[in-house]
């Protein structure tokens, strides 16, 4: 087991990678704990569970609003859950970011933590402080910034995510690489078959390396003045693709990574041969590197994201692979951008 870690403006978070759910008793108080999971990890894991009262909630992105918040908030009522109860998400980035709202809210905000079980979470949701729901159009606008007390990276909890859920964290570890880390990319174009195949030695290595970047910039930059904004890298486009065509968050964002390193070559500062390399790793992996989505809506979309500042947006792009800037490009230039493409 490796663990890092994150110092928060709320407090520390431990994440601990290679650490197992059936340990999470060593993590918690013995009472006064309430966990919430979806019904697909309690399917397949309930019976590693700790015997706490547990609230269920369903799967899928339209699930992460207001309304389950508020479902929970009654259950907790229901359980008598004060303030010294302890809650723990268990499951993947949606659970994770409703029970990180849930508990910073509930009575002002309790402790918790996380047991975070798909490759998405384990190298990105989990992992960094952000919780929050969607509200109406607009993905994650409601939340907080507040650092879960640990992170339980249980790479055995992988081996029951279907493959399409594999594709999702791959794309985020690409991310990672293309931000941060050369030799991570050159890793994953020499290792991707292994990776897919969930070989434990290579996810291990990814999920750690993943997070040694991510918790790097979170440690630099918590609450996304400048240098976690890189982390967005992909998202742009990658959200408004989620949001009108309704493809998994990691197709959108491996799309929306071509887009952002076009957008870079055609501004002059990547070489095309590296936008070129970062596309063909995405198609080995078996991700989208194109998809098909109707220009109006995508430029309704880039309008209501949150990274847009007047009549211009925060846009993550690349000098090389490994080294990424954000500048603030007009909404205008990103139009042509959108014909291109769409
Ligand atoms: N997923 C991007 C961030 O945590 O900042």
């Amino acid at each position: 087991m490796k663990t890092f870690e994150i110092h928060g403006s709320t407090g520390d978070s431990f994440i601990h990678v290679g650490e197992t759910l059936r340990n999470l008793r060593k993590y918690i108080p013995s009472k006064n704990v309430v966990l919430i999971t979806d019904k697909n990890v309690k399917q397949f894991y309930e019976n590693d569970f700790p015997p706490h009262p547990a609230i269920t909630i369903d799967t899928g992105e339209k699930i992460k609003n207001l309304d389950t918040v508020r479902d929970i908030y009654e259950k907790l009522v229901t359980v008598g859950a004060d303030r010294s109860t302890f809650i723990v998400g268990i499951g993947g980035g949606i659970v994770c970011d409703i029970a990180g709202f849930v508990a910073s809210t509930y009575l002002r905000g309790v402790r918790f933590g996380f047991v975070s079980s798909t490759l998405l979470s384990q190298v990105d949701a989990s992992v960094g402080g952000k919780n929050g729901v969607n509200f109406k159009d607009y993905k994650n606008m409601i939340g907080v910034f507040n650092q879960p007390e640990f992170v339980i990276c249980d790479l055995n909890l992988l081996n029951t995510l279907p493959e399409k859920e594999v594709l999702c964290g791959l794309a985020e570890i690409v991310k990672h690489a293309v931000i941060g880390d050369i030799n991570l990319f050159a890793y994953l174009e020499r290792h991707y078959q292994e990776a897919l195949a969930l070989d434990n030695d290579v996810i291990g290595k990814l999920v750690y390396d993943s997070i040694i970047i991510k918790s790097a910039i979170v440690n630099q930059d918590e609450l996304e003045k400048g240098e976690r904004r890189k982390l967005n890298f992909g998202h742009t486009f990658g959200h408004a693709f989620e949001k009108t065509t309704g493809v998994p968050h990691g197709e959108a964002v491996s799309a929306g990574m071509v887009v952002a390193s076009e957008i870079s070559v055609k501004r002059g500062d990547l070489p095309s041969k590296d936008a070129q390399r970062i596309e063909t790793l995405l198609q080995k992996i078996g991700l989208p590197v194109r998809i098909q989505a109707e220009g109006k809506s995508i430029l309704d979309a880039l309008k209501k994201d949150k990274k847009r500042k007047g009549d211009r947006i925060y846009f993550v792009m690349l000098n090389e692979i490994g080294n990424a800037f954000v500048d603030q490009i007009p909404i205008k230039e990103l139009e042509a951008v959108i014909l291109h493409f769409c």
